[in-house]
């Protein structure tokens, strides 16, 4: 990619994602020359006030595209496993949210605050994933702690919102909350198990050791972001009848003994962490209080009491911005300050 003064961006996808991406293209100022919008099929679409024309995908609407930002679905009928070679073929450097990519050799796997030189390693393929949303708040504030105090260990158990799970998944949640109110039965049909007024231990599908997709996620991608792959990551995901907003209790076992008042230190001044953390006062991050933030916000930091060497972290981000959509755009603009790319 040429440095340019303004890049021609497509948007694929319009879904809760893909809406995020249009609005926070539009907060950031990113230096957007032509604009198409892609999904499955041709319709106006209205966001904030603005009317966006929503084209049919085809691999000719990226001719003449700098970069791409995929938020379509993800394996062989989402649009990134067909579209995204088609993009790259045509010059565009690919920016993906979904899964098909992430852990390929030749695709870098990048959160901005944490590994933004691995921008680079994209010249092969011409493809940047962005990880699972639980995984970038995770290691945004995880990562200021290895450095710290090297990190051995981490026991994760995520509340993560409906909306992680798509815009069907929040229909879903108004729906059924409306059907539970009036008695009526709660019938899951975009997620696994009735979400109103109920929680659940099951995202993605069970695999190995009876963990499940999005828990191996959170071990294999925050090992690739951090480059250590002697981190023991154990995870447990939950689904939590919240619209927007997930949320993350972290268990931190380190290689050096803890000194707390450091780390509350190295977290006000990570980039990218807003530490919100007085509980006298019941202070503490809420996901009602990040909808529409770009931070990802961390309180609850607790030194374990019978383990020098063990700490407790409650993070908090909006999964559809800094776990998606900002973390995209955040990625574009590091693309459009490296005119080697
Ligand atoms: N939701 C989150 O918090 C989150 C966080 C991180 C990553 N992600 C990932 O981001 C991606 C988008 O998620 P989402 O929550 O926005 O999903 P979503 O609400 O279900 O929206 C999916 C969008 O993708 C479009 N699409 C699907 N297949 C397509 C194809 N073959 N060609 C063109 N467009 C296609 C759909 O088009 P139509 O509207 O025309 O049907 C729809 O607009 C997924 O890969 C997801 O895993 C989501």
């Amino acid at each position: 990619m040429r440095k340019k003064s303004k890049y021609n961006v497509a948007v694929v996808g319009v879904g809760a994602v893909g809406i995020e991406m249009l609005r926070v293209l539009k907060q950031r100022n990113f230096p957007v020359g032509d604009l198409k919008v892609l999904a499955r099929s041709e319709r106006d679409i209205t966001v904030d006030g603005q009317v966006y024309h929503v084209n049919q995908i085809s691999a000719e609407a990226f001719e003449g595209i700098d970069i791409a930002l995929f938020a379509g679905t993800e394996g062989e009928k989402g649009a990134a496993v067909t579209y995204a070679p088609e993009a790259v073929k045509r010059g565009a450097v690919v920016i993906d949210n979904g899964a098909d990519f992430r852990m390929d050799a030749d695709v870098p796997l990048v959160v901005p605050e944490v590994n933004p030189k691995d921008v680079k390693k994209c010249k092969s393929r011409g493809i940047i994933a962005n990880p699972n949303c639980s995984t970038i708040q995770m290691v945004v504030a995880l990562a200021p702690i290895h450095k710290l105090l090297k990190i051995k260990r981490v026991i994760v158990s995520t509340f993560q919102a409906a909306s992680g799970a798509g815009s069907k998944a929040v229909d879903e949640l108004y729906s059924q909350t409306r059907s539970a109110l009036e008695g009526q039965p709660a019938k899951p049909e975009a997620l696994p198990q009735r979400i109103a007024f109920n929680v659940f231990p099951h995202i993605g599908s069970f695999g190995e050791y009876d963990f499940t997709s999005e828990e191996w996620k959170m071990v294999k991608e925050t090992r690739k972001i951090m480059h250590d792959e002697k981190i023991s990551i154990s995870a447990t995901t939950v689904r939590v009848p919240v619209k927007t907003g997930h949320s993350e209790s972290i268990y931190v076992e380190t290689r050096r003994p803890v000194d707390i008042d450091a780390v509350k230190k190295v977290l006000s001044q990570s980039s990218g962490i807003k530490v919100v953390d007085d509980p006298k006062t019941c202070v503490y991050p809420l996901p009602v209080d990040v909808e529409g933030k770009d931070e990802v916000f961390v309180g609850r930091i607790r030194k374990d009491p019978f383990n020098e060497k063990g700490l407790w972290l409650w993070v908090v981000a909006d999964n559809l911005r800094k776990g998606a959509a900002t973390n995209a755009v955040q990625i574009a603009e590091l693309l459009a300050k490296r005119p080697s790319l």
